[in-house]
């Protein structure tokens, strides 16, 4: 359903920040994206979702390619930016009305979704408040709510826990489970280890725009026994600590 093929992302001259990448994300499948500041995370969920085009590769969802079928790719998707700081100016409703009708949904299917989703995500109260007078918070849960409003088959969240409150943030990860219980699939990135281990079918793990790990979790663990998922991913990552000596 998410299918990306020997993607590559060069910034500028020469800086290659993603470095000929390749997954599948099949139906029912939740698959998690970790790796640390500056892997490429980012860079690669917004060549799946066609707001970068890529150097090298393709990148198709649901079977559309988002480079030569964009209108095709981009009604199969879900997107949730890793900035919810965008049209503050609007109200929560007026924000997720404007995103339902790029989308064409319905006003049947908007007064069903709107509600449920808003009380889902306890703001429900806010909805007709001005997203500039919200919290950070506040304003991810809104830009999960329109992503979700037209209830297309793949999910692409770029962290899309950061922020939420701990009742939001079990809400999500119900509907995440949920919708990929339908045969739907969903790709998340998150530095929140523990949320990839408990969630996910699949784990992708990146640095310097290349694949380090791609699998279950359950596979990664046995191939490192004795080890927690946040001391394995420190190791492939290379990551060496600092002590008080480095500091001074
Ligand atoms: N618009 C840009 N112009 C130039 N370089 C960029 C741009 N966006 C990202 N980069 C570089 O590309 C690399 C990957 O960045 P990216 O934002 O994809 O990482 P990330 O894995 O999402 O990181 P984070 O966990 O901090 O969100 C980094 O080295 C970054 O400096
Ligand atoms: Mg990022």
């Amino acid at each position: 359903m998410i299918e990306a093929k020997n993607l590559s992302m060069i910034y500028g001259k020469d800086h290659k920040a993603v470095d000929d990448l390749s997954f599948h994300i099949g139906k029912g499948e939740i698959a998690g994206f970790a790796g640390p500041n500056g892997a490429g995370k980012t860079t690669v969920i917004k060549m799946l979702t066609g707001i970068l085009k890529p150097a090298t590769g393709s990148a198709t969802i649901n079977g559309h390619d988002i480079v030569k079928d964009p209108l095709a790719a981009k009604s199969s998707f879900a997107y949730v930016a890793d900035n919810p700081d965008v049209l503050l100016q609007l109200t929560g409703l007026e924000y997720i009305n404007f995103i339902a009708d790029i989308y064409k949904v319905s006003e049947d299917a908007r007064k069903k979704r709107v509600p449920d989703l808003a009380e889902r995500f306890g703001i429900t109260d806010a909805l007709t408040t001005p997203m500039r007078e919200y919290s950070h918070g506040m304003r991810q849960k809104l830009m999960v709510i329109a992503a979700l409003v037209h209830d297309p088959p793949a999910w692409i969240l770029d962290e899309p826990m950061t922020g939420l409150d701990p009742q939001a943030a079990y809400e999500l990860k119900q509907m995440m489970r949920e919708h990929a219980a339908k045969g739907n699939c969903v790709l998340f990135s998150t530095h929140v280890l523990e949320v990839a281990e408990k969630l996910c079918d699949h784990i992708m793990i990146i640095d310097h725009g290349r694949s380090l790990y791609q699998g279950t979790v359950e596979d990664l663990s046995a191939a490192h026994p004795g080890k927690d998922l946040e001391e394995i991913f420190l190791d492939m990552i290379d990551y060496k600590g600092s002590s008080q000596e480095d500091i001074a």
